[in-house]
Formats: C-alpha cells, sequence, structure tokens
C-alpha cells in the first residue's frame, strides 16, 4: 500500500475496494425525451431536509439533461437487474426501447423491479472535478424489502448479510431477564436437554451414565477430578457409577500414584454410539441459522465463559 503519488489506474482500484449499490437516474430532456444513466456514486446526504447525491461524468451525452433537470427519480437496481444496469451504462442507444416505464415525478420515467425509487427535486449542482454533483431533494419515494445489486471491485456482487449471535425478538416484557447471560445458558440448556435426555432414559441409561461414557468415548482417558468437572458428577458417585460400569467392561478404573484415572473402551463406545449420532442431529437443528463460523465463536463463548468461572 502506498500513501504517495499514485495514477488514475491505482486511483480507481482503489475506489473500487468500496462497495457500492447500483442505481439508474433519470430524467426528461430539454425536449422532454427520457433519459437514464447508471450510476453508483449515489448516496445519502441529508435527513432533513431529505437530501440525496449522485454525480454525472461531465462528457456524458445525458450530462446536461440532468444539470438542467427540474425532477430526476434514482431507480435503486434489484440483484436480478444486471442486464438493466449494463443497458443504461451503454452510451448512444434508445435505453428505453422494451422498457415498461412508469410516470413519477414531473413526468420523468421509473425503471419496473427495482427495489426503490426516489423522485427528486433538483436541489444544487456543484462542480467536481470532471463530474458535476447533483444533489436532489427526495419528494417521494418507494421502497420494498428485495435485495439490492451490488458493484464491488468492477464486478457486480450480491450482498449477503453477516450472520450475528444477535437474540431473536422475544416479547418477553422483563427487561432484566432480556439482558441476563444465566437466563439464556438455562433456557437453552434445557431446551436442548430436555428431549436428548428423555432418548437416554429411552435407552435404559442415567444421565450420568451416559455423561461418563459420552466423555470416555473413542477410549478416551481422564483423570477421576478432571471426568467429575466434565460430567458435574461429584467424585465418589463417579468413582462408584465408574466401577459398575467397569463390571459391565464399557469403562477401565486404575488407581495409579497420581490419583484414579479412567478409560473408555470398546463395549463403551458400542453402547452410545447411536446416541452420538442422535446428538449431533439435535445440534444441527439447534443451531439452525447460525453458519459455521458462527457455532464455532458460540463454543469458543462458551469454552471462555466455562474457564473464567471454573
Ligand atoms: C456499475 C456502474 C456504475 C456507474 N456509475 C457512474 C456514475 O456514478 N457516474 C457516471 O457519470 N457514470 C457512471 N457509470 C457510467 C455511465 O453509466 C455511462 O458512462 C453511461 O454511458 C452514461 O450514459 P450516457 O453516455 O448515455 O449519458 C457507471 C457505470 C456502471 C456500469
Amino acid at each position: 500500500m502506498t500513501t504517495e503519488a499514485f495514477n488514475a489506474r491505482e486511483f480507481r482500484d482503489a475506489l473500487s475496494s468500496f462497495a457500492t449499490g447500483v442505481t439508474v437516474v433519470t430524467c426528461l430532456d430539454a425536449n422532454g425525451e427520457p433519459v437514464g444513466a447508471t450510476a453508483s456514486s449515489f448516496n445519502s446526504v441529508s435527513m432533513d431536509p431529505p437530501l440525496i447525491l449522485w454525480s454525472i461524468t461531465k462528457t456524458a451525452y445525458s450530462a446536461d439533461a440532468f444539470i438542467n433537470a427540474k425532477h430526476f427519480v434514482v431507480n435503486v437496481l434489484g440483484a436480478d437487474q444486471t442486464d438493466m444496469s449494463n443497458k443504461f451504462a451503454r452510451s448512444g442507444t434508445d435505453k428505453f426501447a422494451d422498457v415498461e416505464v412508469e410516470k413519477g415525478i414531473g413526468g420523468v420515467p421509473m425503471l419496473p423491479g427495482t427495489i426503490t425509487c426516489f423522485e427528486c427535486e433538483a436541489w444544487a449542482t456543484y462542480d467536481g472535478g470532471d463530474h458535476e454533483i447533483i444533489v436532489g431533494q427526495v419528494k417521494a419515494m418507494r421502497s420494498t424489502a428485495g435485495s439490492g445489486l451490488v458493484f464491488y471491485r468492477g464486478a457486480y456482487a450480491t450482498a449477503e448479510a453477516i450472520p450475528t449471535l444477535a437474540p431473536v425478538e422475544t416479547n418477553d416484557v422483563s427487561h432484566f431477564i432480556d439482558n441476563y447471560l444465566l437466563y439464556y445458558l438455562t433456557r437453552a440448556t434445557h431446551q436442548m436437554g430436555d428431549a436428548f435426555h428423555q432418548l437416554v432414559a429411552d435407552d435404559g441409561l442415567t444421565t450420568k451414565e451416559w455423561r461418563v461414557l459420552a466423555c470416555l468415548y473413542n477410549e478416551n482417558s481422564m483423570s477421576l477430578a478432571e471426568l467429575a468437572k466434565r460430567t458435574m458428577v461429584d467424585q465418589t458417585t463417579l468413582l462408584e457409577l465408574a466401577l459398575g460400569l467397569q463390571k459391565h467392561d464399557m469403562a477401565r478404573v486404575q488407581q495409579l500414584d497420581t490419583g484414579t484415572k479412567l478409560t473408555g473402551t470398546a463395549a463403551g463406545q458400542q453402547r452410545v454410539v447411536h446416541l452420538i449420532a442422535d446428538c449431533q442431529k439435535a445440534e444441527q437443528s439447534a443451531l439452525e441459522g447460525l453458519d459455521t463460523d458462527a457455532a464455532e465463536t458460540l463454543k469458543a463463548m462458551l469454552q471462555r465463559i466455562i474457564s473464567n468461572t471454573d
């Protein structure tokens, strides 16, 4: 990257790193003929009064018409309107042939299929080097929830919202609860856990046995103390439970100098393999609407909370 001298190509490339929407601005020329040009220079200016701007290159065929127009319409193109954008970016053609327009402010054509139309009265024009900056006051507008066409790094694109962990809207009137982390954690745990614990019970396992077998899955080993933390079962109960599993060859208990060590077995793994698959399915449906990155972030956040509160 350089902050020193740059040539026109470098300037254009740098500008193209700023993603914009795509509009077609329309007006009538001095003879009352419709005029239109594709423009990505559109932007908001003022809320009160409601002002917008765009700029037109002074060498454009339609520059005079726009500079002198009393009214113009900014047609914001939808994601499926690249053809319309290309049509109005081509100079010297009959751009309105085959386009069914509606008449807006001052008889200015409004294009079909757009997501938003701003009907403007000319407010001011300013010299902007090789462009003329045109400011308009929005007198009327219509807008839909459709997805807009994007222009980014010299190519058309569509905009995808970045998923966030924003809470789902709730009608709950209790403001404290609405903002209380433990409420969300507990409720999510209950909602995810209740149905699953029923599956475990139907399978003839207690929740504690399931937790031990899941932690020791893949013939995993860990100390009694560590397993107690992971299963949230106290060490005495846990040891009894592990010795019971050992009788059925579903876990191995070893007394070492360093303490008690527990290890999973192939039989233990076999006992819960189908429940693990059910778990993964339930997790997928609980995470619906979050992409993989968001799901990983959520897990990393929960790990942090677990370590902060350990
Ligand atoms: C995506 C895109 C954005 C554009 N944005 C602008 C713009 O903001 N201002 C401008 O003067 N020309 C812009 N152009 C180029 C004009 O659309 C093009 O010069 C057009 O030929 C002008 O019409 P005219 O020559 O019939 O007046 C853009 C073109 C494309 C494809």
